[in-house]
């Protein structure tokens, strides 16, 4: 059966001792976590002392990007490689925040999940619309498409290792929250989709995280959906405590 998954995506914040702090705070807190993968994504520059703090935890390594590269003259990028010699288990790839600013698109982002799942990393792969998309109806098109060509050249054998994120734009960052209604709509499609291209297995064993403004106050209407299998969360992330919370909202 497929993994309950918390992912907290720190993106571009705290310094290297603030988040040092934090990533003690939730090592320490993690025991009450029960049948939870709970995964920290801190900055990269955190990455390696993240590692040694969670080595005896049940806390596991997560990035939020990687180089579309393998190796070489592509200065200031990581590669896999990089990652996976520091004990890196997960890669959020396709984040909206990379697609809107750092202009991804669906076949880097083929290009990154390919990459990982060679060298043995987890990505967790990033779909949803923004708020027009929604207002035209255009959603689950939208995501369709997003999913057909994020695993274009995937096959079922490697599709086991990813994880799929569904955060709608307009929930990023906005405490504007999917109802647990439209979650779970959207999340029974993927799975769907994953049935058609995989078959049933996989898509019965296939986790996907709801994000956008889950909180502890709104995680646990959201996890008891039954397609929902936890969530990659910003905001709520940066608190220990909130954090913990929604970890424990199965
Ligand atoms: P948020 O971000 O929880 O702050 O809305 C979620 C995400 O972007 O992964």
């Amino acid at each position: 059966m497929r993994k309950n998954i918390v992912a907290g995506n720190w993106k571009m914040n705290k310094t290297f001792p603030e988040g040092v702090e934090l990533i003690q705070q939730i090592v320490n807190q993690s025991d009450v976590v029960k049948n939870v993968e709970l995964i920290i994504a801190p900055p990269f520059i955190l990455t390696a002392e993240a590692s040694k703090i969670i080595k005896d935890s049940a806390v596991k390594l997560g990035v939020q990007n990687c180089s579309n590269y393998k190796e070489g003259a592509y200065t200031g990028e990581i590669s896999v490689s990089m990652l996976k010699s520091i004990g890196t288990e997960y890669v959020i790839l396709g984040h909206s925040e990379r697609r809107k600013y750092f202009k991804e698109t669906n076949e880097i982002i083929n290009e990154k999940i390919k990459l990982n799942l060679e060298i043995g990393l987890k990505p967790i792969a990033c779909c949803g619309e923004v708020f027009e998309e929604r207002e035209k109806e255009e959603h689950f098109q939208v995501v369709n498409k997003q999913i057909k060509e994020m695993f274009e050249g995937i096959d079922a054998d490697n599709m086991k290792n990813i994880v799929i994120a569904y955060e709608p734009v307009w929930a990023i960052g906005t405490g504007k929250t999917a109802t647990p209604e439209q979650a779970q709509e959207m999340h029974l499609f993927i799975r769907e989709k994953i049935r058609n291209s995989y078959g049933s297995q996989i898509a019965n064993d296939i986790s996907i995280l709801y994000g956008g403004s889950c909180k502890p106050s709104n995680a646990e209407e959201l996890f008891a959906n039954p397609d929902v299998d936890g969530g990659l969360i910003g905001g709520a992330s940066l608190k220990a405590d909130d954090f913990i919370e929604i970890a424990k909202s199965f």
